[in-house]
C-alpha cells in the first residue's frame, strides 16, 4: 500500500471554515426555515464592477478569433497587467517595484502555502496568535511541526501573542526566527500597523537574515493615509520581505481568482552550502513548473481594476463593506460589547459577551439569532473568547443581524 504524507495527520479537525460551513449545513437541516445570516467567512456579496465584467467579455470575444486567441500565457502573468499593477499598486506609493517582481496567481491563499516550497524544512517559524489559519496548517502539512498541546499549539512553532494589551500588534521576538507571516490590516482582529512597527520588523529580519512574509490582501481597506499600505512602503523591505495581494476583497474577486505574490530580485536565502540564492529565480522556476498561469479572460478582469472606471468602482465597494463594518462596531458597542477592528479592515473581533468561549458563543449565535460568525479560538489559543464578524455582506443583512444579536446579548 502506498504511504501518506503523515503530517497531514497532525492536523486539528477540518480546515476553520468548512468545519464551519459543516456546522451551518447540520443547523440548516434540521431548521429549514431559520433565515439564516452568514457573517463568517470573508466572502464577498456584491456584484463584480461593470469594468471588469465588461473587460471579461471582450476578452471572451478575443478567444473567439484566430487573430487574438490566446492559449498558454506566461506563467508569471501577462505583461500589460504586472506594469499595471506595478505603477498603480506600487510606483504610486513609492514602491521601488518593477513589473517583472510581481507573479500573477489565481488566490493569496494558495501562494501563503506554496511559498514553503522554495524555503527549507529547518527554518524557525513565527506567526502571531490568532492567526489566518493558512499560515499554520501548510507549515503542518508541510512537515515543519509537532504534534499540538493542550492549547491548540503546534510543536516547533514561535506564536506571537496578539491581544488587546498589545493594540494585537505582536511584539517582535527576542528570539531569531527565519520566517516571519504578518497580515495587515491583520485577519482575524481588524487591527492595522503603523510605519514605525513594520520598520521595527524590517529592522529586526534584515538584522537576522529572517524573511517576512507579509499579507496585505486588505490594504485597499485602509483609509487612514498615515498608515502603510505595502511593506515596501518601508526602506530596506526589498531586502527581507515579500508580498501578497489579492483581488478578492476590493474587486470581489472571490469566485473569479486573481491575486499576486511580489518577490524582489533582490531577496536572497541560504542554500546548504551556505551560499546565497535568489528567491525571485526559485520561485519563478517553482511557478512555471507547477502552475500554468491565471486565464487570459481572468487577467483582463483584474487589469479593468485598474481602469478609471474600475478604480471608481472598487472604491464604492470597499466604501460599502466599510460602512458595514461602521455598523457593526457601533451597534455592538451600544450594546454594551468590547469591540475591536474594523475601521481601516472590513472585520470586527469581538469580545464574547458573559465569558462565553469561542465556540459558545457561536452555537448560541447560531440557534438563538440565526446569525454566524468565526469563533476566534478558531484562529488560535490568544483568540478564545473572540469572535469575528465580517463586514462582507449585504447592507439588509448587516442591519438585521446586528438587530437580532444586539436584542439578544445585551451586556
Ligand atoms: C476569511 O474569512 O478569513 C477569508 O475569507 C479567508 C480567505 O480569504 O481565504
Amino acid at each position: 500500500m502506498a504511504t501518506i504524507n503523515s503530517s497531514y495527520l497532525k492536523l486539528k479537525a477540518g480546515y476553520l471554515f468548512p468545519e464551519i460551513a459543516r456546522r451551518v449545513n447540520t443547523f440548516a437541516t434540521n431548521n429549514p426555515d431559520a433565515p439564516i445570516i452568514r457573517l463568517g467567512i470573508g466572502d464577498v456579496t456584491e456584484p463584480l464592477p461593470l469594468a471588469c465584467r465588461q473587460a471579461m467579455i471582450k476578452a471572451v470575444e478575443d478567444m473567439g478569433s484566430h487573430e487574438s486567441f490566446k492559449g498558454y500565457g506566461p506563467e508569471q502573468g501577462y505583461s500589460w497587467l504586472r506594469e499595471k499593477i506595478a505603477r498603480h499598486d506600487f510606483e504610486a506609493r513609492g514602491c521601488a517595484i518593477e513589473a517583472d517582481e510581481i507573479f500573477v496567481s489565481d488566490g493569496s491563499k494558495c501562494d501563503t502555502g506554496n511559498i514553503l516550497d522554495i524555503f527549507g524544512n529547518d527554518n524557525t517559524i513565527a506567526v502571531t496568535d490568532p492567526v489566518y489559519p493558512v499560515y499554520v496548517d501548510t507549515n503542518v502539512m508541510a512537515g515543519h511541526t509537532g504534534e499540538t498541546n493542550d492549547r491548540g499549539e503546534y510543536g516547533g512553532l514561535v506564536y506571537l501573542p496578539i491581544t488587546a494589551e498589545n493594540n494585537f500588534t505582536a511584539q517582535i521576538p527576542f528570539e531569531k526566527v527565519d520566517l516571519i507571516y504578518l497580515c495587515f490590516p491583520n485577519n482575524p482582529t481588524g487591527a492595522t500597523a503603523t510605519r514605525e512597527h513594520l520598520a521595527a520588523w524590517v529592522d529586526y529580519a534584515r538584522s537576522h537574515g529572517s524573511i517576512i512574509f507579509f499579507d496585505a490582501a486588505y490594504e485597499a481597506f485602509i483609509t487612514d493615509p498615515s498608515l502603510p499600505h505595502s511593506i515596501y512602503e518601508i526602506e530596506g523591505a526589498r531586502e527581507c520581505a515579500l508580498e501578497f495581494r489579492s483581488f478578492s476583497k476590493n474587486a470581489g474577486f472571490t469566485g473569479t481568482r486573481c491575486a499576486l505574490t511580489v518577490v524582489p530580485k533582490s531577496l536572497k536565502g541560504k542554500a546548504a552550502d551556505g551560499s546565497e540564492v535568489s528567491l525571485h529565480s526559485l520561485w519563478n522556476r517553482r511557478q512555471s513548473t507547477k502552475f500554468n498561469g491565471v486565464s487570459y479572460i481572468v487577467q483582463r478582469g483584474a487589469e479593468a481594476v485598474y481602469s478609471e472606471e474600475g478604480q471608481a468602482e472598487v472604491r464604492e465597494l470597499v466604501e460599502f463593506y466599510l460602512e458595514n463594518a461602521t455598523i457593526i462596531r457601533e451597534r455592538l458597542t451600544a450594546a454594551g460589547l468590547a469591540v475591536y477592528g474594523g475601521v481601516n479592515a472590513p472585520y470586527v473581533w469581538v469580545k464574547t459577551p458573559h465569558g462565553l468561549s469561542s465556540w459558545d458563543f457561536f452555537d448560541k449565535l447560531l440557534h438563538t439569532c440565526n446569525v454566524v460568525g468565526t469563533p476566534g479560538s478558531g484562529f488560535g489559543a490568544a483568540g478564545e473568547g473572540y469572535f469575528r464578524i465580517s463586514a462582507f455582506n449585504s447592507r439588509d443583512n448587516v442591519n438585521e443581524a446586528m438587530r437580532r444579536i444586539t436584542e439578544k446579548f445585551k451586556v
